[in-house]
């Protein structure tokens, strides 16, 4: 089975999300594509059974380049199996999975494009690699009422054993 994984990140967590993706769909045997949104060259889709689109949210929507490639291959998109992994916050906190989906609802509406199926995914903080403004977004709206350490200058959310068995469960 060929399978693309087209990703879009900004500080770099959905990128490890993307590159774990494709070492568990080599280990089940597929060929994998790796598509960076940011670059991505010309996409082919000859011979492709499937894809995983995986993007990071940042002020409650995924990356333009991202949203515009989705729009632009809706097509061929639609004809293979899709699965959007929505990198968040609001995904690793279970109060937080209402706003998350409407992450996911808010770029259908954008792309016109509905995949396959979706994952709400826990994303990491990065804070060493905060501007001013990014940490205040962080502070005082993303984690607003959660635990949150400024100091601490990296946290992983990400739940990497869900994330295998749903791509196990996705791709039986
Ligand atoms: C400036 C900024 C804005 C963000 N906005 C949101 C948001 O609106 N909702 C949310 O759940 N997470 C938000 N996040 C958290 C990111 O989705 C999370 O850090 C994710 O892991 C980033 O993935 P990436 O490293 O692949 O870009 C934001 C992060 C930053 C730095």
């Amino acid at each position: 089975m060929k399978t693309l994984i087209i990703f879009g990140t900004v500080e770099g967590q959905t990128g490890k999300i993307a590159r774990y993706a494709a070492e568990v769909l080599e280990r089940l045997g597929h060929e994998v594509e790796l598509i960076d949104a940011d670059d991505p060259a010309e996409i082919s889709f000859a011979g492709v059974d499937a894809a995983i689109l995986a993007a990071s949210v940042h002020q409650r929507r995924h990356p333009r380049k991202f949203e515009a490639l989705l729009t632009a291959h809706a097509a061929d998109l639609a004809k293979v199996k899709t699965l959007l992994l929505s990198v968040s916050l609001n995904a690793a906190f279970p109060e937080g999975h209402e706003e998350a989906r409407e992450y996911v609802t808010d770029m259908e509406m954008r792309t016109h494009f509905t995949p396959t199926d979706d994952m709400l995914v826990g994303g990491a903080l990065r804070t060493a690699h905060y501007d001013y403004f990014a940490l205040q977004v962080i502070q005082h709206v993303v984690m607003r009422g959660r635990p949150f350490d400024p100091s601490e200058t990296e946290h992983e959310f990400t739940d990497w054993d869900a994330l295998t068995r749903k791509l196990e469960s996705f791709f039986v």
